[in-house]
């Protein structure tokens, strides 16, 4: 019997799973404060201003962040699909985000993307108006609300919901550890390929992205009204 050696390596960076789970959070919250409406609709806005930093650090830390977290290593190219579904792909395209998981994390971002941006420009006409709502015509305010309240978000709903699924289908069905991941960082494998680096000076280029993040919310809602 051949003995196969196991590897644990490091693919989520911490930035990366604060970053996760800290959407989720600011995701669910959005959700229930735009349920309740009326006075928790100052936690709406605070919420999306959160997810608004959040993808903006998400989009550095495709540039600078750990290995595994950057975009050059999604594996999106259509023949890397077709292989991951034929089960002819590589070791390294399934041990960050797989083919598949690729698509799911830029189509959520870019979803996401789009409700924060759409909710910007949104108008209720009762009580709560984006802060840039008063800067454009009554065309893109009533497209934007549209948008935010009818389309996208449920859109993203759907998305989120597929993601859990995805996740719970990889746990039970496929025994991939992919929460617990997500949670320490670490996946096992039978070959030893790249970690994320993880150390210090990774979490102060975190700790600046997140600041240059925050500031550019800042500016752009300083434009607003
Ligand atoms: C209980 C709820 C959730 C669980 C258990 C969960 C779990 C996970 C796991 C395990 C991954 C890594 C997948 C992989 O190995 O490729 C992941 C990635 C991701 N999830 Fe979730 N997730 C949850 C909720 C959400 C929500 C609400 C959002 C946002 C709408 C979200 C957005 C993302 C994104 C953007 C990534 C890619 C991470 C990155 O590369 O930065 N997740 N999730």
């Amino acid at each position: 019997m051949t003995h196969h050696q196991q590897f644990t390596i490091r693919i989520w960076d911490l930035p990366t799973r604060i970053f996760h789970w800290t959407l989720a959070a600011a995701v669910t919250g959005l959700i229930i404060s735009a349920n309740i409406g009326g006075n928790a609709m100052v936690w709406h806005f605070r919420l999306g201003y959160l997810v608004f930093a959040l993808l903006l650090f998400r989009f550095f830390w495709g540039f600078v962040g750990g290995h595994w977290s950057r975009w050059s290593q999604l594996p999106l190219r259509p023949q890397n699909v077709v292989a991951y579904l034929r089960g002819h792909s590589s070791t390294s395209h399934r041990a960050g985000h797989n083919p598949l998981g690729s698509w799911s994390v830029v189509t959520l971002l870019v979803f996401l993307l789009l409700q924060v941006s759409t909710g910007l420009f949104s108008d209720d006409e009762i009580a709560n108006m984006g802060p840039f709502a008063s800067s454009v015509s009554g065309f893109w305010v009533s497209w934007s609300t549209f948008w935010h309240k009818q389309v996208g978000k449920l859109i993203l709903i759907a998305l989120v919901v597929l993601h859990m699924l995805a996740i719970a289908w990889y746990s039970w069905r496929k025994r991939q550890a992919l929460i617990s991941a997500m949670w320490h960082g670490d996946k096992v494998s039978s070959e030893s390929l790249t970690p994320s680096a993880d150390g210090r000076g990774k979490r102060w280029m975190a700790l600046f992205c997140w600041l240059v993040s925050c500031l550019i919310v800042l500016v752009v809602l300083s434009w607003g009204s």
